[in-house]
């Protein structure tokens, strides 16, 4: 909406550029949401692991979420795609509620996430690996699909795939042991596997993940053709730079809650604070009291985050205190 100082081409659809003039709030609405959660909590014994109020996806565009190690992404991810079963809330996609299907459904659907490749999978070949990328995802028994044939379908899928390891340039370790393959080569099979499903929205955890320099540009160049061709992406980073460079936008979460979201170019501007509270509080317990609101050194690290970036959800009070307003907060 706001006019901007970017010269936009108007024959390029950029989603960062959609993005623009959206307020840089917790849970604030999108102009065109692919996948909207509401009300999304899981609990484990007595932790909050996921708390997540309101949060919308924009469609076609690449989402970085960030935030410290048990802030709850991962937990989040398994639940949206079905691994995990939340205790609270919804989550629509395309108008269907996803709560309450099975991988395999949600996967159907067109939301898929990826995994680390177990040693279990490490003993197959490359291609075994892609084919169970299909077939797993569909609900259909694995060796039932591998090896008693199905004909005009097992064809199918097996020229799927192979297309797909030409993409990722795995072509020639198509008959290797996945357990073979780089560190960096099992990251572009695990992204070429979810993209047997023929997905639209795609989250990654962690996809640069002990890969090499090389093959982690290669990775961000998969990355944005998935959001080329029209794929919604949401991808967890630690890298603050990988961050900046591909995300349209921006979330982070603490302790299972969004705690703010913004445009990346919003985190580079204060890389100080966003290193501090992703790189020397990495470990840091963080705290918040029972109303959700964060205390003690939690509560400074936030506050300064929000008053350097996400200003407008920090009021004012004049009681010169480090606390975020809580309504802002909790809406
Ligand atoms: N299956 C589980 N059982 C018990 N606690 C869990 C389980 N999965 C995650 N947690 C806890 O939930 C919190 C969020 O974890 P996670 O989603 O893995 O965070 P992140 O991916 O942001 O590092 C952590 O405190 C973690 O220990
Ligand atoms: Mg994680």
């Amino acid at each position: 909406m706001a006019a901007e100082d970017t010269t936009p081409d108007p024959t390029v659809t950029d989603p960062a550029r959609t993005l623009t003039g959206v307020a840089p709030e917790p849970g604030v609405a999108k102009p065109d949401p692919v996948l909207t959660v509401d009300g999304v909590t899981r609990t484990f014994g007595g932790l909050k692991a996921v708390d997540v109020a309101h949060l919308e996806f924009e469609r076609g565009a690449i989402t970085g979420l960030i935030g410290p190690n048990g802030a709850g992404k991962t937990t989040l991810f398994n639940l949206l795609t079905g691994f995990d079963r939340a205790d609270t809330g919804s989550w629509i996609y395309e108008g269907n509620p996803l709560q309450k299907l099975p991988p395999h459904r949600v996967a159907r659907k067109g939301v898929v996430r990826t995994f680390q490749l177990t040693k279990a999978l490490a003993g197959m070949t490359v291609l075994e690996n892609m084919k169970l990328g299909a077939v797993g995802q569909r609900g259909e028994t694995f060796l039932g699909a591998l090896f008693t044939g199905w004909g005009a379908q097992e064809r199918r899928i097996t020229e799927q795939a192979r297309e797909l390891l030409a993409r990722f340039k795995l072509d020639t370790k198509a008959e290797d042991l996945a357990g073979s393959l780089s560190g960096g080569q099992r990251k572009l099979l695990e992204m070429a596997r979810a993209l047997m499903m023929d997905p639209k929205v795609v989250m990654l955890d962690e996809p640069m993940a002990g890969v090499n320099p090389v093959l982690t540009q290669s990775l961000l160049g998969h990355v944005k053709s998935l959001r080329d061709e029209g794929m919604s992406v949401v991808f967890v980073e630690h890298d603050m730079d990988v961050i900046r460079d591909i995300s349209d936008w921006v979330v982070v979460m603490a302790q299972g809650r969004v705690i703010a979201e913004g445009p990346p170019s919003a985190l580079s501007s204060n890389q100080a604070v966003v290193d501090a509270y992703l790189g020397s509080h990495h470990d840091q317990v963080l705290e918040f009291d029972e109303h959700g609101n964060p205390v003690g050194q939690t509560a400074e690290i936030v506050a300064e985050m929000e008053a350097a970036e996400f200003e407008g959800s920090l009021a004012d009070d004049g009681t010169g205190t480090a606390h975020p307003d809580q309504e802002g907060k909790r809406t």
